[in-house]
């Protein structure tokens, strides 16, 4: 048995349900799992002893959405949407071509050093989809690769129809031969509904079909117009329908009664100038929210969760504190996680020292490296 305790936090958010945020604070992980919280003074002794010396310590934040595993970028479509450009989905093929030619090595080490990225900037859960590839080998492919990283791995074949593909028998693969291929390396499964990508029928066939193969849903879907993708992730009772960036009271309605965790992208909203979601409309309404970062080469290539958080606390009606929480125990809930997104005595010891006394200066200090110490497990 191995113990770490840390002392003189400054502010130690845990989301407890009595006391959220303790002040003065020390913590002990015992075996990788917290094992005890309380003041700073009464602190249990330790095999190993960080001194935090007055600054916040916050839980991992828990990544709940990207797409991490991918060959090549495409800054210019970036460059050409801030000069006026709208984003279109068919930019996905751009990057199937080149994450087609990659070699597996090449393909890992591109993952492993994005997932570096991530746990340089605090993120100590992440999940990972398929999607850039959208034929069954390279599925496969993507898929295994994901896997070595996380467990939780969504496949994605239906990101788009790939080109030259006839759009019903992409589906029939997708439903069929790919799906079989790709569940034994995969938790979930989603697919992008939008015009463009594919429509409510086809969606609903895609999650039903990876469902009967025990894959849990999610869904990309609200993200460039109004339309069916929310009200499809509630029948089904997916766990998140992620983007919402348009959504008519009807969605946030039906959002409030499900349960299903409205995952909200601001690097999205960011990249390709589309309106933010008005986060505030959402928690006002009872819907459980989740903050998380997209990482993928078209909309949204950041892996930092500290600038989602300060833009969806800029743009998306958000307090620093629910911004964060939605960062962590929202990503949690999207994920269907109780071990992670908090720092309640039970939870996996995964947390962030900041180089701050107080996590407001997430937002407060946008773009500044806030991190001083990582501790948990995000294998890379
Ligand atoms: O989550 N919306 C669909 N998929 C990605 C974008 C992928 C791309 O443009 O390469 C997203 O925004
Ligand atoms: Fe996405």
């Amino acid at each position: 048995m191995t113990s770490l305790a840390v002392r003189g936090i400054g502010e130690l958010l845990t989301w407890e349900a009595e006391q959220p945020v303790r002040h003065d604070a020390g913590l002990v992980i015992s075996d990788g799992v917290v094992a005890w919280v309380g003041a700073s003074g009464q602190t249990p002794a330790a095999d190993e002893v960080i001194e935090a010396a007055g600054a916040a310590v916050i839980p991992g934040f828990v990544d709940s959405h990207t797409h991490l595993v991918f060959a090549g970028d495409r800054a210019e479509e970036f460059a050409a949407r801030m000069a006026g450009q709208r984003y279109r989905a068919g930019g996905i093929r751009t990057t199937v071509e080149a994450t087609r030619q990659a070699s597996v090595d090449e393909l890992r080490r591109l993952t492993a050093s994005r997932m570096a990225e991530l746990r340089a900037q605090g993120t100590t859960t992440v999940e990972i989809k398929s999607g850039y590839g959208l034929d069954l080998d390279t599925e496969v492919k993507l898929l295994r690769l994901a896997s070595e990283f996380t467990e939780e791995t969504t496949f994605l074949g239906a990101h788009v129809v790939p080109a030259g593909s006839d759009p019903a028998a992409y589906v029939e693969l997708v439903t069929g031969e790919m799906l079989r291929a790709c569940a034994p390396y995969a938790k979930w499964v989603d697919v992008f509904c939008e015009t463009g990508a594919f429509d409510v029928d086809q969606s609903r066939a895609v999650l039903a079909a990876g469902m009967a193969a025990g894959l849990k849903p999610r869904i990309h879907a609200n993200q460039l117009d109004y339309g069916p993708g929310v009200q499809l992730a509630c029948e089904l009772g997916a766990a998140a329908a992620d983007h919402c960036t348009y959504l008519s009271d009807a969605d946030v309605a039906a959002l409030a009664d499900t349960g299903v965790v409205a995952g909200l992208l601001p690097g999205v909203e960011f990249s390709t100038k589309h309106p933010y979601p008005d986060a505030r409309r959402l928690l006002d309404a009872g819907v459980r929210i989740a903050i998380a970062t997209d990482c993928n080469p078209g909309t949204s290539y950041t892996s930092s969760i500290p600038f989602c958080i300060a833009v969806a606390v800029r743009e998306m009606g958000l307090t620093p504190t629910e911004a964060l929480h939605a960062a962590t125990q929202g990503g949690a809930w999207s994920l269907q996680r109780t071990d992670v997104g908090h720092l309640r005595p039970g939870a996996e010891g995964n947390l962030v020292i900041l180089n701050a006394p107080s996590h407001l200066h997430l937002a407060y200090r946008p773009g500044v490296p806030l991190v001083r110490r990582v501790i948990g497990s995000v294998q890379i």
